[in-house]
């Protein structure tokens, strides 16, 4: 007798449970997880992260990003701020003791009332793929000592992990992503920053001595792999209330990409090859509207991208197309216009943006076919099309993004106001896996993944597939 009011709750139970599944699978999922409400604040000054390393005129701020177009190539910078000493690169391979020297340039800069350091740069060039090397910068008893791995050989089935970081700034929260990111069991090989780097800004006349304890915060980990850089809103510093008219200034002499290798003529604005993947960096705050060098740059490089080469087609960029929190609302649209159709037509696999201070993955949709006057102005389910992944949540001292639009839309396939870090790992021409970490959670903890399919080999629906 009792078994029956059982079964019939039973089978409620189930068709709940689908209904469930079923509103995820249509409207996306908001997660539940909340993160307890705290200030986010900047580490102060004597903080044990900004230490400068001991020795008259030791270099500081050492970080490292790709040099050339296929990854033999390492841009090594630092800082050195009592005299200029050496621009030179001591370097040798694990497998060979023979040491090789290689010589860069250093540039100071003033902004307002302060004035840089020396700021060293220098490029080692013609390195072996796949390859450890020990690295010295300094001289005589301020020598400084770091190693890199190259990267393998471009090639369509080289596995790669890549780290993705954005909006990292140098809070208390920054620093756990940081830690979070160098403790994940799966090692990321190389970050694809996404933008905002040290919100030097965010201080009175932009106190760059907030853009060298930054330098100094981060060399634990950019010492030692290369971050490629992408240019946020915060790299601007245009300041013309104390003079300072020039954009991009500290990050320009800071930051140096290797932009010219794939025939950009400017540095927000470039390609890398690296592996498997060919990464295109884009500049939301640089002219992208037709006829402009971005514009122009960008129609000539997407063709050249040959899949057959470099399978994996990933876009990094700042300001996001698709977000559906409250915040930067809608501030990516006019580039998605004339860029949209571009990426659909050369299948792009995922772009990685940042500036909203949350998480978010979106469905593979596009939003091509709207023409003023026909009202096809929502975006549709389209498998040529990226899945988007706004990653600015690393963790600067604006704090979360946590005000999401209402209802969720049904492309945006998860959201959550967390800070954190990603990894895509990508196994072979055909499969990556991709997963976001949670600062909140243990180092291992997955609170979003997904198997993507490559668009050009692959192109099969995921998202059955994914979580
Ligand atoms: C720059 O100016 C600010 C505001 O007047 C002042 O607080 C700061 O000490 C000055 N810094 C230097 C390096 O002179
Ligand atoms: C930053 O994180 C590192 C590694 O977890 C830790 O050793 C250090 O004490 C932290 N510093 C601050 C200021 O939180
Ligand atoms: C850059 O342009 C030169 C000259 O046109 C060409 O030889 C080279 O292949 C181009 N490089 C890239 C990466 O497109
Ligand atoms: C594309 O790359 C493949 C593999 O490296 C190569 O065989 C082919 O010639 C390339 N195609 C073009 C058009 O360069
Ligand atoms: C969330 O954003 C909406 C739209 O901007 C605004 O009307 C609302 O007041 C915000 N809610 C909170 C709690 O800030
Ligand atoms: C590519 O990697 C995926 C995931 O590891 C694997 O299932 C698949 O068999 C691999 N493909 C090839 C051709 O090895
Ligand atoms: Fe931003």
């Amino acid at each position: 007798m009792n078994s029956l009011p059982s079964l019939v709750l039973a089978f409620l139970v189930i068709v709940l449970q689908v209904l469930d599944s079923a509103v995820i699978c249509n409207g996306g999922k908001t997660s539940t997880y909340v993160r307890k409400v705290e200030k986010t604040v900047d580490m102060p000054l004597d903080s044990d992260v900004f230490g400068v390393p001991p020795g008259y005129n030791a270099p500081q701020q050492v970080h490292l990003t790709q040099g050339d177009h296929v990854g033999k190539a390492v841009i090594v910078s630092w800082v050195t701020e009592d005299e200029p000493g050496s621009s030179t690169v001591v370097y040798w391979s694990e497998n060979s003791k023979e040491k090789k020297k290689a010589k860069g340039k250093f540039n100071i800069y003033r902004f307002f009332n302060y004035t840089s350091g020396f700021i060293h740069h220098c490029t080692i060039r013609n390195l072996e793929y796949n390859t450890k090397y020990y690295y010295v910068v300094g001289v005589d008893h301020t020598m400084r000592k770091f190693w890199f791995t190259t990267p393998p050989g471009v090639g369509p089935n080289v596995p790669y992990t890549f780290g993705l970081i954005g909006d990292l700034g140098q809070s208390f929260d920054s620093n756990r992503t940081l830690t979070h990111y160098e403790q994940n069991p799966v090692k990321g090989e190389a970050v694809l920053f996404v933008g905002d780097l040290s919100y030097a800004d965010n201080y009175p006349n932009h106190d760059n001595v907030r853009w060298d304890t930054w330098g100094r915060f981060t060399e634990r980990v950019v010492a030692y792999q290369p971050w490629i850089w992408t240019a946020g809103n915060h790299e601007i510093d245009f300041a013309p209330e104390i003079g300072e008219t020039e954009p991009f200034k500290p990050y320009m002499h800071r930051y140096h990409v290797p932009y010219q290798a794939s025939n950009s003529t400017a540095p927000f604005w470039y390609s890398i090859k690296r592996a498997s993947a060919y990464i295109i960096v884009l500049s939301s705050y640089s002219a992208y509207g037709k006829y402009t060098p971005q514009y122009k740059w960008l129609e000539e490089e997407l063709p050249k991208v040959n899949r057959s080469e470099t399978p994996w087609l990933i876009v990094l960029m700042h300001s996001p197309w698709y977000n559906s929190y409250n915040y930067h609302y809608m501030e990516g649209e006019t580039m998605r216009v004339m860029y949209e159709p571009w990426f659909v037509q050369y299948k792009v696999d995922v772009v990685f943006a940042g500036h909203v201070h949350a998480y978010e993955r979106t469905e593979r949709i596009s939003n091509i076919a709207y023409n003023i006057v026909n009202g096809l102005c929502t975006p549709v389910k389209d498998q040529s099309a990226p899945v988007y992944i706004t990653i600015g949540d690393g963790g600067n001292i604006e704090g979360l993004a946590n005000n999401m639009t209402e209802p969720q839309p049904a492309y945006s396939a998860y959201r959550e106001a967390s800070f954190g870090h990603a990894i895509f790992d990508i196994k072979n021409k055909t499969h990556a896996y991709y997963s976001w970490h949670r600062n909140h959670d243990g180092y291992a903890v997955e609170a979003d993944s997904m198997w993507f399919f490559n668009r050009y080999w692959h192109p099969v629906d995921e998202s059955s597939a994914s979580q």
